[in-house]
C-alpha cells in the first residue's frame, strides 16, 4: 500500500549531520547545525545543567506522573520572567499566558495552530531569509506564509528600508515574525533605533509580533540586553506571542524544552486564551515532557545556579566572539579576496558568509567542511585548531 510513497530530500539543516555522519574523513567538520562544540570540538553539557540534574535523581520523592497540558507551572512563571524581566508589568498584571513546548519549534507550531484558530488574519510575514522550518511550521499549521525584505547581499547587512516598506505594505493585522536576537541565518540583527521604529510601524498598522527567541543569552552573553527587542514591544502595552527555546543557552537541544508566551490585553483574556491553548496541545502530544522543564526550572529559581548559568552562558557566547575574530585575522592572513568584515559584524551562532551553493559543495567535496548550502557557518561548531583548515577551505573556494 505504501508503494507510491515518494523518497523526500534530507532537511536542508538537520541532512547535513546525516551527509558529515557517512563522511570517513578523519579531517571532516561540521559547521552546519547550530550546535555548540568545545575547544575540543566535544558537545558541551553545562557544570549547572550536570548539577541539577544530579539534585532531581538523587531526590526520591519525584515522581514521573503525567504533568498537565500546559507543563510545569513553575517552569513557565519562571520562563515568562526570563524573558519579560523580573519586574514586568504584563506579568504582573496577568496579563500573560505560558505554556511549556517542545522547545523553539513546537512553541511555534503551538502559536501557530491557536492563531489559526482564533485570530482573523492567516497572514504571517516571515524574514527573508529565515530560518528553514519557519515557513513549514507555518504553513503546516494553516497559516499563510509571506515574505518580508531583511537581508541585503551587497551590504551584508539589513535592508531596513526594505524591511519597512514591505511591512508598511503588510494588511492590517498580519502576523509578523521577528527573531528577537541573532537572526539565523544571517547574523543581522536591528539597532535597538531601528528596532524602536519596526515597533513604532507595527503598532500603528496593528501588526501582530510573533518572536522567535532562540538564542537569549547566547548572542550578548547578557541575557537582558537579548531580550531587549520583546520587552520593547511587552513594554507598550500591546499583544504579541513569544516562542522561546533552551536548546542553545542552556545546551539542552536533545531534551526539547521550551516555552510559548502570549501576552494578552487582560487578565481575563489570559485565562481564556490558555483554555484553548490547552484544547491545540492534548490532541497533539497530550502534555510535554518532565525532564528538561524541571532541570531549567530547578537553575532558574535558585540564585547560585542561575549565576553559574549565566557565567558559563557567557564563556559560550565570549568563544563564538573570538572564533569570528580568528576568522577574519586567518582571512586576512592569507590575502582571501573581497570583504569579510561581516565575519565580525554579525552576531550570534551564525555567520552568513557569502558564499554560493558551488562554493559550498567545493568545500564539502575537497575540504569535508559540512554546512549549509546557502553558505552559512555555525561559528559554535568552529574552534582554534580548526579555524585555519576553514580559511584555507573559504580562501580555496573564492579563488577558483
Ligand atoms: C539550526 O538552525 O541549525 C538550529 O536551529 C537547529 C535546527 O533545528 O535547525
Amino acid at each position: 500500500v505504501f508503494a507510491n510513497v515518494v523518497r523526500a530530500p534530507e532537511d536542508p539543516i538537520l541532512g547535513v549531520t546525516v551527509a558529515y555522519n557517512k563522511d570517513p574523513s578523519p579531517k571532516k567538520l561540521n559547521l552546519g547545525v547550530g550546535a555548540y562544540r568545545t575547544e575540543e570540538g566535544k558537545p558541551l553539557v553545562l557544570n549547572v545543567v550536570r548539577r541539577a540534574e544530579q539534585m532531581l535523581v538523587n531526590d526520591t520523592s519525584r515522581v514521573k506522573e503525567y504533568l498537565p497540558i500546559v507543563g510545569l507551572a513553575e517552569f513557565n512563571k519562571l520562563s515568562a520572567k526570563l524573558i519579560f524581566g523580573v519586574d514586568s508589568p504584563a506579568i504582573q498584571e496577568n496579563r500573560v499566558t505560558t505554556v511549556q513546548c517542545l522547545s523553539g519549534t513546537g512553541s511555534l507550531r503551538v502559536g501557530a495552530e491557536f492563531l489559526a484558530r482564533h485570530y482573523h488574519e492567516h497572514t504571517i510575514y516571515i524574514p527573508q531569509p529565515t530560518w528553514g522550518n519557519h515557513p513549514k511550521v507555518f504553513t503546516i499549521a494553516g497559516l499563510s506564509v509571506k515574505t518580508y525584505r531583511y537581508y541585503s547581499p551587497e551590504t551584508r547587512g539589513l535592508d531596513f528600508q526594505g524591511l519597512l516598506d514591505d511591512l508598511n505594505a503588510a494588511p492590517s493585522g498580519a502576523i509578523v515574525l521577528l527573531h528577537a536576537c541573532a537572526h539565523n541565518p544571517t547574523g543581522v540583527d536591528p539597532t535597538p533605533e531601528q528596532w524602536e521604529q519596526i515597533r513604532q510601524l507595527m503598532r500603528s498598522k496593528g501588526l501582530l509580533p510573533f518572536f522567535d527567541s532562540a538564542y537569549q543569552g547566547f548572542a550578548s552573553g547578557s541575557l537582558d540586553e537579548d531580550a531587549q527587542s520583546v520587552r520593547m514591544f511587552v513594554s507598550d502595552g500591546g499583544e504579541c506571542l513569544v516562542a522561546q527555546s533552551y536548546a542553545k543557552n542552556m545546551g539542552m537541544y536533545g531534551e526539547r524544552v521550551g516555552a510559548l508566551s502570549i501576552v494578552c490585553k487582560s487578565a481575563d483574556v489570559a485565562v481564556r486564551v490558555e483554555s484553548q491553548l490547552k484544547l491545540v496541545i492534548r490532541p497533539m502530544y497530550s502534555n510535554p515532557p518532565i525532564h528538561g522543564a524541571s532541570i531549567v526550572a530547578a537553575i532558574l529559581k535558585d540564585s547560585h545556579m542561575y549565576h553559574e548559568w549565566t557565567v558559563e552562558l557567557k564563556a559560550m557566547a565570549d568563544r563564538i566572539i573570538s572564533m569570528r575574530q580568528k576568522l577574519f585575522d586567518a582571512l586576512q592572513a592569507r590575502g582571501t579576496p573581497g570583504d569579510w568584515s561581516h565575519i565580525i559584524k554579525q552576531i550570534g551562532m551564525f555567520t552568513f558568509t557569502g558564499l554560493n551553493a558551488q562554493q559550498v559543495a567545493f568545500m564539502t567535496k575537497e575540504y569535508h567542511i559540512y554546512m549549509t548550502s546557502d553558505g552559512r557557518i555555525s561559528m559554535a561548531g568552529l574552534s582554534s585548531q580548526t579555524v585555519p583548515l576553514l580559511a584555507d577551505a573559504i580562501h580555496a573556494a573564492v579563488s577558483t
